[in-house]
């Protein structure tokens, strides 16, 4: 069934694990999450990021109704997150296309124009009954930002010490914005195809004391198991993964293509990366249960 973000992340809190949010941007993503989760009868978080509605036309209900559909049906509870919302127009539609969270990034900002954003959004959405997260520090990687990440401004090291996020910013920017939960910059890295970041777990510990709030890992794809891990138990509350399910796709369909150069019926390949990407959103999953 569908459910509530915020009652994932609670849930998963309490049983000392993390909800996994798998980014999706096409049907058979959607499909490939919800069966993965079925197989290890799991709850997980469906996101949409903004840069999967600018892929789809810039049109964000038809993906997010056939989200919602499919959630509905799903033996698992399932909630829809919308993600990296950096416009207010996006903002706006994400009530009524059946999301019942949203992750509002104006972390490209400084931190004064940062919090302003963050909190006007923050109050926007609480009165809209929407469970919002933000991020301080950077996640460095994110493409087609027009800042850091992007062709022009090479991506900031997310291992350089100005990107991290400091405990005493965050404790205050999620006391003056009002967010919900908030997305760290503890040394992964948004887009990696290898799983070689090194998280600062010393940084999560302090950030995990300084916050009441549940934080969050994006850039999750390049971060390895043991280090997942170490950062659920560390006080992370929910894991972004994105980069992997389309490794995941993109090498079976290039296998599969490979080995049948006549194939033509899309379903063909198509069902090979769903059912790729479902093994890897059920690993994903088995990591975070320990
Ligand atoms: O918000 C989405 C995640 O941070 C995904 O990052 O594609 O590097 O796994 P990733
Ligand atoms: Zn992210």
């Amino acid at each position: 069934p569908l459910a509530a973000t915020e009652d994932l992340v609670f849930a998963a809190t309490g049983a000392r694990t993390a909800v996994a949010a798998f980014n999706v941007i096409t049907l058979e993503h959607v499909e490939a999450v919800i069966a993965g989760a079925e197989s290890v009868d799991a709850p997980v978080v469906l996101q949409v990021s903004e840069n999967a509605v600018k892929f789809r036309y810039g049109r964000l209900l038809p993906l997010a109704r056939a989200a919602t559909a499919a959630a509905e049906r799903a033996s698992v509870p399932v909630a829809l997150h919308l993600d990296h919302v950096q416009s207010d127009e996006l903002l706006r539609q994400a009530p009524g296309a059946g999301f019942s969270s949203v992750m509002y990034d104006a972390a490209r900002l400084p931190y004064e124009e940062n919090l302003a954003a963050t909190r006007a959004a923050a109050d926007w959405a609480h009165a809209q009954g929407l469970w919002i997260e933000a991020e301080l520090g950077e996640v460095g990687g994110k493409p087609g930002s027009g800042g850091r990440g992007s062709a022009a401004v090479p991506p900031l090291d997310a291992h350089a010490p100005g990107a991290r996020t400091d405990p005493g910013e965050a404790r205050a920017f999620v006391a003056d914005s009002g967010v919900d939960a908030l997305a760290v910059a503890i040394g992964s890295s948004h887009a990696m195809t290898t799983r070689t970041a090194t998280l600062d777990h010393g940084l999560l510990k302090r950030l995990t004391a300084a916050l009441g709030v549940p934080l969050v890992l994006h850039g999750s794809s390049g971060v390895p198991d043991d280090e997942l891990a170490a950062a659920v138990a560390g006080g992370i509350a929910k894991v972004n993964v994105g980069t992997a399910l389309n490794l995941a796709m993109t090498g079976a369909i290039r296998e599969f293509l490979a080995a049948h150069p006549e194939a033509v019926d899309s379903r063909k390949y198509l069902g090979v990366g769903r059912e790729a990407m479902a093994r890897m959103v059920a690993r994903f999953i088995g990591v975070l249960r320990g």
